[in-house]
C-alpha cells in the first residue's frame, strides 16, 4: 500500500477548501502524517481559526491564504504566498455545490460554480503537476463526488463539474505515474459537512463522517484511478452503474435527491 507521507511525496501539502469540512479534515489528517500544510479558501476568519488550531502541532508549519477560486486570476496572488516551498501533495477540494432547480438559478452563480470545481483545479494541477515532475514526485486528489457517476436532476452542473474532475484525474492518473506523480479521483457520496448541512437534508446514519471519507482517500492515492468513498457507496454505485440501466439509475436518484431537499419535511 502507498504511504502518504512528506518523504514520498514532498514536504508541503496544498489543500483548498481547508477551511472546514472535508478539506480541513484533510488538512488535519496530512498534519498527522507529518506534512508541512498550505491552506487555501475563501472563508477569512475561519481560515485563520483553522489555520491556528492546525499550528497546535509543533511538528509542521502551517501558512494559510485567503482567495476566492472563482476568479480569474486567483493564483498570482497565490504563489507569491508559497514562495518557494516545495509542494508534494495537491488536495483540489474546494467546489461549490447547490441542489436546485437548473432553470432559475443564474448564470452568474453557475459559472462561479464552474470556475471553482473545474477551472481552478485545473490551473492549480497544471502549475503543481509541472513542479511535481522536475521533483520526479507527488500526489494528487482531485475531489469530485458520487455525482460524477450517475447524474440528477436538481444537480445537472455540479454533475457536469465532478464528471469533469474525475475523468481528469483518471486520464492523469495514466499520464504522470511514469513522471512519478499520484492522481486520485476521488468520489465522496452523502458526508456530514457543514456544506452538505447548509442543503437542508438531515443526517442520517447513511451519511460518511469526514474522518473515515478523508482516510479512504488517503488510503488508495496511488493504487487505483478513482475510488467512490466508503464500502457500502461503492456496492450501491456498483448496483446503479452496472446492473441498472442509465435511464432507471438517473430517475432513482434524481427522486431521491426531491425527497431528500427539496420536498418540506422530506428525509
Ligand atoms: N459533503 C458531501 O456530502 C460531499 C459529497 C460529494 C462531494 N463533496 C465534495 O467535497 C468537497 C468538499 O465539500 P464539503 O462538503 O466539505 O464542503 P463545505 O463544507 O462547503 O466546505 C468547502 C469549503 O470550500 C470553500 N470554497 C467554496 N467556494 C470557494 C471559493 N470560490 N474559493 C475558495 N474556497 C471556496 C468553502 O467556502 P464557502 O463556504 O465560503 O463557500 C468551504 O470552506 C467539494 O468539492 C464537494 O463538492 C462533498
Amino acid at each position: 500500500m502507498t504511504q502518504v507521507t512528506p518523504e514520498k511525496y514532498g514536504p508541503w501539502a496544498l489543500v483548498t477548501g481547508a477551511a472546514r469540512g472535508l478539506g480541513y479534515e484533510f488538512a488535519r489528517q496530512l498534519a498527522e502524517r507529518g506534512f508541512s500544510l498550505i491552506l487555501v479558501d475563501k472563508l477569512d476568519d475561519q481560515l485563520a481559526e483553522s489555520a491556528s488550531a492546525l499550528s497546535a502541532n509543533d511538528d509542521i508549519d502551517v501558512i494559510y491564504y485567503c482567495v476566492d477560486l472563482a476568479q480569474d486570476h486567483f493564483m498570482g496572488g497565490l504563489l507569491e504566498a508559497i514562495g518557494d516551498r516545495q509542494v508534494g501533495l495537491l488536495i483540489n477540494n474546494a467546489g461549490i455545490a447547490k441542489i436546485g432547480e437548473f432553470l432559475p438559478q443564474s448564470i452568474d452563480f453557475l459559472t462561479a460554480q464552474l470556475s471553482v470545481n473545474t477551472r481552478a483545479v485545473l490551473h492549480l494541477t497544471h502549475y503543481f503537476a509541472n513542479k511535481m515532475a522536475e521533483q520526479e514526485r507527488g500526489g494528487i486528489i482531485i475531489v469530485g463526488s458520487l455525482a460524477a457517476e450517475v447524474a440528477s436532476a436538481y444537480n445537472a452542473n455540479y454533475c457536469g463539474t465532478k464528471a469533469y474532475d474525475v475523468k481528469f484525474a483518471e486520464s492523469l492518473w495514466a499520464e504522470l505515474r511514469p513522471r512519478g506523480i499520484d492522481v486520485l479521483g476521488f468520489m465522496p457520496s452523502s458526508t456530514a459537512t457543514p456544506g452538505y448541512a447548509a442543503e437542508g437534508s438531515k443526517m442520517t446514519e447513511s451519511i460518511m463522517d469526514v474522518e473515515s471519507t478523508v482516510s479512504d482517500a488517503l488510503r488508495f492515492l496511488g493504487r487505483v484511478p478513482s475510488v467512490v468513498a466508503g464500502k457500502n457507496n461503492r456496492i450501491s454505485n456498483f448496483v446503479m452503474t452496472r446492473l441498472l440501466s442509465r435511464m432507471k439509475a438517473i430517475q432513482l436518484v434524481s427522486s431521491h435527491i426531491r425527497k431528500t431537499f427539496l420536498v418540506k419535511g422530506g428525509s
